[in-house]
């Protein structure tokens, strides 16, 4: 069982640093250990679960931007806020470059430290950081390889486009679409295939960030600005000088900040709270939201001039629900990478349990489809997964939707039968698909497509028969 409280690591030379965090951090209900150097951090978290780790950056033995790269190398999923030195910014967004959550810039106070830390615990929670993975044949194929995205309905190939076009642009993009989708797998693709790809991409999560936080989160602060600013900050524009700033769940600004950035928007500059010397940064401005920003338009809870401002180009995503063709192929990039992390082998799934997948209307999207296959190759005896190792949700499902005709099947009446058919018919649709792009794949080599599909050469015949596919001519 985890430990109740929520743990954190603090690696940091200075004694006296170590006994102020420590002493901070445990009133507020954490459970705080502390280091004297990077290599004790390393041997500490490579034996505890933790939740947070704050480092010093200049340490004795391993220094904190060496102990970054390792945590993000053992890939923990675990957050890294690291300590600077006053007026050493360039370090702060090496290591925002290099995956640290957040930064603070010593002298800090109480409250910025209790601050950051909540938020970066909550925004940890709120996402899931994702480790490269060593991607199948089928997926490299994927037409959407070049931007680390699966799919090749039409409906994604219509994002490919788009992305090819203002990728390497300095458009604002906004990018809409429900939860999971892949909103922040296209920002960061817009990113790095754009010529500012060595520059910074800075996040911010708008929705973890707490609203009396937000300005100084985005503008920075000058000492003195307020009762807890006793150094002062530079903010997330100045951080992504010259890079990307991609502004999450942009939705759920109030409107006071709508308009702070709505000035930005439109006069490139702005000032850091409590300071007098205006800004000016390069910036390419990438939003995103999940909410209907034309209704809270009409609600007056957005403001329209910003949304014109922000929505020079949109990219709207699909819903799974309507590219479950795209299924099979994400099937099999998801059962590569859990493979890999959870050291399984799975290799397919069992027809029935393809046809739940498909026929279920993931509200949660590729997120969902994406846990439900973790939990599925975990929970799989075999190398292949059952309906039993799929979620509640995914197995109660039994509407086929129309809006998939290939899987639709004469009667729709919900009796036994009916439903029964709609599953063998969802999964020859399946199974045929996984095998054309097999074929594709090996230019029509059944011997090669076998290996793929990691089936036998005369299963695969049989199946092709079957299905009604023929054999290529050979010659
Ligand atoms: N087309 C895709 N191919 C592969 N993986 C994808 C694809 N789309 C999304 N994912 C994965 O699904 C998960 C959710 O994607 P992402 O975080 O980008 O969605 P989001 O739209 O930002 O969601 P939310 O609104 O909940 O923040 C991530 O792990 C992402 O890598
Ligand atoms: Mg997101």
């Amino acid at each position: 069982m985890l430990p109740e409280k929520k743990q954190v690591l603090v690696a940091d030379d200075e004694a006296n640093l170590r006994r102020v965090l420590s002493a901070i951090l445990t009133r507020d209900g954490y459970e705080v250990h502390a280091v004297e150097d990077g290599k004790e951090a390393l041997e500490f978290l490579q034996n505890h679960h933790l939740d947070l780790v704050i480092t010093d950056l200049r340490m004795p033995n391993l220094d904190g931007m060496a102990l970054l790269r390792e945590v993000q190398a053992m890939d923990l999923q675990l957050p890294v806020i690291v300590l600077t030195a006053h007026g050493t910014v360039d370090n702060a967004v090496e290591a925002l470059k290099l995956g640290a959550i957040d930064y603070l810039t010593k002298p800090f106070d109480q409250t910025e430290i209790r601050n950051v830390v909540r938020k970066a615990l909550r925004t940890r929670d709120l996402s899931q950081a994702d480790a490269p993975i060593e991607p199948s044949a089928l997926t490299r194929s994927s037409p959407g390889a070049r931007y680390g995205i699966i799919g090749r309905s039409p409906k994604i190939l219509e994002v490919y486009s788009i992305l090819d076009r203002v990728a390497d642009s300095p458009t604002t993009v906004l990018i809409t679409g429900e939860s999971g989708t892949g909103k922040e797998l296209v920002a960061r693709a817009l990113h790095e295939n754009s010529s500012r790809k060595d520059k910074p991409f800075i996040k911010v999560n708008c929705a973890a960030i707490p609203k009396d936080l937000m300005e100084s989160e985005l503008f920075g602060h000058e000492r003195g600005a307020f009762t807890h600013a006793i150094s002062s900050k530079p903010g997330r524009f100045e951080l992504a000088d010259k890079g990307t700033l991609f502004l999450d769940e942009v939705g759920e600004l109030t409107l006071e900040m709508q308009s702070k950035l709505l000035r930005v928007l439109q006069e490139s500059e702005f000032e850091r709270v409590g300071g007098i010397k205006t800004i000016r940064v390069n910036v390419r401005l990438v939003a995103a939201t999940n909410r209907d920003l034309k209704k809270e338009i009409a609600q007056g809870t957005f403001r329209e001039d910003l949304f014109y401002r922000l929505n020079v180009v949109p990219i709207p995503l699909p819903a799974l629900r309507e590219r479950s063709t795209d299924i099979p192929l994400l099937v099999d990039f998801f059962l590569t990478k859990f493979n890999q992390r959870l050291k399984k082998q799975v290799t397919g799934l069992s027809p029935g349990a393809l046809a739940r997948l498909v026929s279920y209307s993931w509200p949660g999207n590729i997120r969902e489809l994406e846990n439900v296959l973790e939990r599925a190759v975990l929970f799989a005896d075999g190398s292949i997964i059952q309906e039993d190792n799929l979620s509640q949700e995914v197995r109660a499902s039994r509407e086929v939707k129309p809006a998939s005709p290939a899987i639709e099947v004469g009667h729709v009446d919900g009796s036994s039968d009916g439903l029964k058919e709609k599953v063998k018919a969802a999964a020859s649709r399946i199974e045929r698909e996984l095998i054309i792009r097999a074929l594709d794949q090996t230019s029509g080599n059944v011997t090669h497509a076998a290996r793929l599909l990691k089936i036998s050469r005369k299963g695969l015949q049989l199946k092709m028969k079957e299905l009604g596919l023929r054999e290529r001519e050979e010659g």
